[in-house]
């Protein structure tokens, strides 16, 4: 049997090594006060610090979250407040209004697998209710909003690097003060590199992938014999600089195409399965640089092991909230926590590529 498989991590080309490095470098690596850490929740943790954000400060926080940035925030000394977001994703001003006291600080924004929020008019608001505006473009590096680079609006903006490139870790942050460089040696990264490697072979050539898809039963059995509920949110070491091989690689994969070829894969899914897509990713807004291809479904998990077994992997992305999250309390990020999953769109997939995630989900309904 022959099953090319495809997942909605960036595979990395074994060409790579091969490239040149981008003669341009994009937002917000072009930029001196860009610090780089492992991941994204050290540098959210380190820019907070340097940001002189204080012991017991309130930071205003979307219940729809992945879960380690609030663990990032809350280790850092800060309290969190929740706020919901409408059935477009969005923060509503009047309830944050009414969530403000002295001791709020800051405001937490998401863009959303790569939409842009209105960044313009959140600049505003904070500083009319003079909070710091933190920009998490973790799903959003390469986006804008109004020709503008996503968490350029903020005084600090995150992103995920790794989420665009399939290079082992990344995690940067530009910010108004930026923190120190992390001190320790850094590690290689060689695992991930052979995992990201692989997963390249195995979306082109079946044979792998088919071996993939029977063995990954076993992997997963593994892994939840082994499952610690939040495991996923921890912080590490927050001293941890990126990993040698993110470093060299990154150059080679910088790309102007990768926005325009994202855009282009989600418009071609788009066209085929809008019908199951959630309303606010209906239509691909101008400067969006899609992380996954949304879809929204009563049964997520019975639909996603049917695109599994014709070599989908679907993820149901955000299912667990950080556990300080009081879940009913938040009915609208309750529901996309829910019912929507993601699936590929990644720069790395061909036409054919695209042409089976459409026939997976269109018979897997
Ligand atoms: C919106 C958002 N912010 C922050 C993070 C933290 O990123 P990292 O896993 O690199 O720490 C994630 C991770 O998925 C995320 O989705």
């Amino acid at each position: 049997m022959s099953l090319r498989r495809l997942a909605i991590w960036p595979t990395l080309p074994l060409n790579t090594y091969f490239r040149k490095p981008a003669d341009q470098t994009p937002f917000p690596l072009n930029q001196e006060g860009c610090r780089i850490f492992s991941l994204a929740r050290q540098a959210i943790w380190n820019a907070s610090k340097s940001m002189g954000l204080q012991e017991n400060d309130v930071i205003l926080t979307p219940a729809y979250h992945h879960g380690s940035e609030v663990e990032a925030l809350l280790q850092a000394g800060l309290k969190i407040k929740y706020y919901d977001i409408n059935e477009n994703l969005e923060p509503d001003p009047e309830e944050l209004e009414s969530l403000i006291t002295e001791e709020v600080k800051a405001f937490y924004l998401i863009h959303y697998l790569g939409f842009p929020q209105n960044a313009t008019f959140w600049k505003t608001w904070c500083e009319k209710h003079q909070l710091i505006f933190i920009e998490d473009a973790a799903q959003a590096f390469l986006a804008h909003f109004q020709g503008q680079p996503l968490g350029s609006f903020g005084q600090m903006g995150i992103f995920c690097l790794y989420k665009t490139y399939g290079i082992p870790d990344g995690g940067a942050v530009i910010c108004t003060s930026p923190p120190s460089l992390p001190q320790v040696p850094a590690k290689l990264g060689w695992w991930k590199v052979f995992k990201r490697h692989f997963n390249w072979v195995a979306a082109h050539r079946g044979e792998l992938g088919a071996i993939h898809l029977w063995v990954s039963p076993i992997i997963r059995w593994w892994k939840v014999k082994r499952y610690k509920p939040h495991a996923e949110f921890n912080l590490d070491d927050p001293n941890t600089p990126p990993t040698k091989l993110t470093l060299s690689l990154l150059p080679k994969l910088l790309s102007e195409e990768t926005f325009e070829i994202r855009r282009k894969n989600y418009q071609y899914l788009l066209d085929q399965i809008s019908e199951w897509v959630p309303m606010p990713f209906r239509k691909l807004t101008e400067g969006a640089c899609p992380f996954a291809f949304p879809v929204q479904m009563d049964n997520p998990t019975a639909f996603l092991e049917k695109l599994r077994k014709k070599g989908v992997m679907g993820l149901l992305f955000w299912i667990n909230p950080h556990p300080s999250l009081p879940v009913e309390s938040f009915p609208q990020s309750k529901k996309f926590r829910e019912k929507m999953l993601a699936l590929p769109v990644h720069q790395e997939l061909n036409q054919s590529e695209l042409d089976q995630i459409i026939h997976a989900v269109k018979t897997s309904i």
